[in-house]
């Protein structure tokens, strides 16, 4: 593989954003789409996909695995599925290049059938772990034939013939892990459940159900939830709009709240309540964020945000919303930058495992451009810049370590810093959110 040059790209401070954008489709449900549009016999349509690297790779992985994938001129995708437990055996390894959801997911769904597959990715997605959802798959009787040290990828996985429902409880909070195991029991008689102790985002289970699957979810403890699906299934063809990513919509909308001056208008935002402990926090914050129509689209709820640059103070994040904005910590990280005091993020373990260790990398991030910064534990904590004219100093070069999320924070952080902030490689923007610099553009950032 070669190594691609890297891509620099500087933030620096200019006028308020002003404006309107819908930022490109939700990532997780893209992935979803197109891996439930692929185990169902008829055809699927998706409108408003992600078409960044990472499900790219995911379409290139279901066409490898027998489904027909096509994108209309009118920006639709078409899918004709093999059904549940009829993929076929890939020609070649399966590339997931940067992309833990698409790689996890697959594994699940070919976990279920009887063929054998190579599952790869980057150097940072063969760093991260895959035990977590090989160990369930192995009970329902998937082998693994091949993997890099710890189950790590390049891994290659014999799926189940006869395919065992099971009932599992899952030691990390993730929906990653959670959907493997749901998209595994589908070709599995019986039920298969899931136990999570802390709820995460539940795409899957809304997906399936849209796709005519039966679906129960129950409570479990304080805050976990019991998802059991009845395998087998006819899954039925379906139709998915897929809403604007709020992963995404968090770095136009914490721009707009730390550069002064600004409004800005994020169209058609998921505001699935999975997924909005970001919008919780910054409210706490005291950031001015309004729901200004709110509506149901397909199955997901979606929402018009008004922004408006506020001045922000520190909180105390609970380890328990964790799950409801593990993406957006690195975002928020630099929000609390330009609060006035402290905000202590507690609970962070997960994301250490994340496209770079996410949590060394955000402070790393702040450290460099003059922020106080601390991890205690698996708790970051910030000293927010905000009663010196609100502004973090700013003026350093952020490694980006093959990670969008931390490129993306760095330079919302130069928009409003007193100096410029530099990434030393924006390529990875693309993964998740194409587009990214020409939106941002598009508001009155100053990115070049
Ligand atoms: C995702 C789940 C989360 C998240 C990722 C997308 C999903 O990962 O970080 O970006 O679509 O299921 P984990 O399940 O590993 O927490």
């Amino acid at each position: 593989m070669n190594t691609p040059v890297p891509t620099p790209l500087t933030a620096r401070r200019g006028g308020p954003l002003q404006g309107r954008a819908r930022v490109p489709g939700d990532k997780s449900i893209s992935h979803r789409a197109l891996i439930l549009g692929a185990m169902t016999v008829g055809e699927t349509t998706v409108s408003g996909l992600l078409e960044g690297e990472d499900v790219l790779h995911t379409a290139a992985a279901m066409r490898a695995l027998g489904a027909r994938l096509e994108r209309g001129s009118d920006g639709v995708w078409r899918i004709h599925g093999v059904g549940v437990g009829g993929f076929a055996t890939p020609a070649a390894a399966l590339d997931f290049g940067n992309s833990g959801t698409g790689c996890r997911l697959a594994i699940g769904a070919v976990a279920g059938c009887p063929v054998t597959a190579t599952f790869d990715g980057d150097a940072s997605l063969r760093k991260r772990p895959m035990r977590r959802v090989l160990d369930p798959l192995e009970k329902i009787g998937a082998r693994v034939i091949d993997a890099a040290e710890g189950g790590r990828l390049p891994l290659t996985l014999k799926g189940a013939r006869d395919p065992i429902p099971i009932t599992y409880e899952s030691p990390v909070p993730s929906a990653q892990l959670k959907s493997a195991l749901l998209l595994a029991g589908l070709a599995a008689p019986g039920e298969t459940t899931v136990i999570e102790v802390e709820a995460t985002r539940d795409h899957t289970e809304r997906m399936l159900k849209h796709f005519g699957a039966k679906v129960t979810t129950r409570p479990h403890g304080e805050h976990g939830r019991r998802v059991t699906v009845v395998g087998q299934p006819e899954l039925e063809p379906a139709n998915v709009a897929v809403p604007a990513d709020p992963s995404s919509a968090a770095f136009p909308l914490v721009a707009a709240l730390i550069v002064p001056g600004s409004e800005l208008i994020l169209d058609e935002v998921m505001t699935n309540p999975l997924r909005t402990g970001l919008l919780s926090t910054l409210r706490e914050m005291g950031a001015s964020i309004e729901a200004v129509e709110t509506r149901d689209d397909g199955g997901e709820e979606v929402a018009d945000l008004r922004v408006r640059a506020s001045a922000l103070k520190g909180v105390e994040v609970p380890a328990e919303r964790a799950p409801s904005m593990i993406d957006e910590y690195p975002i928020l990280a630099v929000a609390a930058a330009f609060a006035e005091g402290t905000t202590r993020m507690r609970g962070l373990k997960e994301l250490r495992v994340k496209e770079s260790d996410r949590l060394a990398a955000t402070a790393d991030m702040l450290r460099v451009n003059g922020v106080s910064v601390e991890i205690e534990g698996d708790d970051l904590i910030v000293q927010g810049q905000g009663n010196k004219n609100g502004r973090a100093a700013g003026g350093g070069e952020v490694a980006t370590h093959m990670d969008h999320r931390i490129a993306m924070a760095a330079l919302v952080m130069g928009l409003a810093s007193e100096n410029a902030v530099r990434i030393h490689d924006s390529a990875f923007i693309a993964t998740s959110f194409p587009g990214f610099t020409e939106l941002m553009r598009g508001i009155g950032a100053d990115l070049a």
